[in-house]
């Protein structure tokens, strides 16, 4: 079918859950993403005919049929497989939550306690959506933003700072949408000013939807 005849033999590379930034050997930071977006983003690309990767942080999801997974752990670890696989690559669609921040020391040992406060000095990691704009070799690149308010303006604004096609924003204080849950509700922001809307539904019928508002910019490819 037509419908699905752009989407064959494309390489398409979705990020998909949370990272994890150890402080210890037991300890780390992270953040509430399950996974569940990305996976059903790559399990959707997957049954349209496309060559699936699926760079993806710690998440209890079974890996999506038909797609090959690369399993990491740290932004850096997320960063190394994504830009590895960006030369080969024709649609980059990132919803994984990476962290923003790392521990600066990670310490080989478990911490010991006593009974004072700590301080735990942080740094930035690597923006690998950022990267990847300014390494641009005409792959369509799809970017997410979570957001808790004045979503569009801060969605428009990662547009033009990541060199982005589309950003999908969905609001994390919104019920039904966001982290976690089986459904989501995304408003799709294009360089081009375009805009469309993904009212609350299944995440999976979201993913086929994005695909779906995405797909006419393969054409061009
Ligand atoms: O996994 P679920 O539980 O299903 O939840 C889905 C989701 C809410 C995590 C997902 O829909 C989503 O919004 N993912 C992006 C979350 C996020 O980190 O947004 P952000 O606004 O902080 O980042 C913007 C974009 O930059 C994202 O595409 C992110 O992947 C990327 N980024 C961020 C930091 C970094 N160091 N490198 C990046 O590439």
């Amino acid at each position: 079918r037509r419908e699905n005849k752009l989407w064959h033999g494309k390489n398409v590379l979705v990020t998909a859950g949370p990272t994890q930034e150890e402080i210890d050997p037991v300890r780390f930071f992270s953040n509430r993403s399950s996974g569940k977006m990305g996976y059903a983003i790559a399990e959707m690309a997957a049954a349209r005919g496309a060559n699936v990767t699926l760079v993806t942080g710690p998440s209890s999801l079974p890996q999506p049929h038909g797609v090959q997974v690369v399993s990491v752990r740290t932004a850096q670890e997320m960063y190394d497989a994504v830009v590895s696989r960006y030369a080969h690559t024709n649609v980059v669609i990132k919803a994984a939550a990476v962290a923003d921040y790392r521990p600066k020391h990670t310490f080989t040992n478990k911490m010991k306690k006593s009974d004072g406060n700590i301080e735990v000095e942080m740094e930035r990691t690597t923006d690998i959506l950022k990267t990847l704009g300014s390494q641009k070799t005409g792959q369509l690149l799809v970017g997410f933003a979570a957001e808790s308010e004045n979503i569009e303006e801060n969605a428009k604004k990662k547009i033009a700072a990541k060199n982005l096609d589309v950003i999908a924003a969905n609001s994390v204080t919104e019920a039904g949408s966001g982290f976690q849950g089986d459904t989501n509700a995304l408003t799709l922001y294009f360089a081009n000013g375009n805009e469309a809307s993904i009212p609350l539904t299944t995440k999976k019928d979201a993913a086929s939807q994005l695909l779906d508002h995405i797909k006419p910019l393969l054409e061009g490819q």
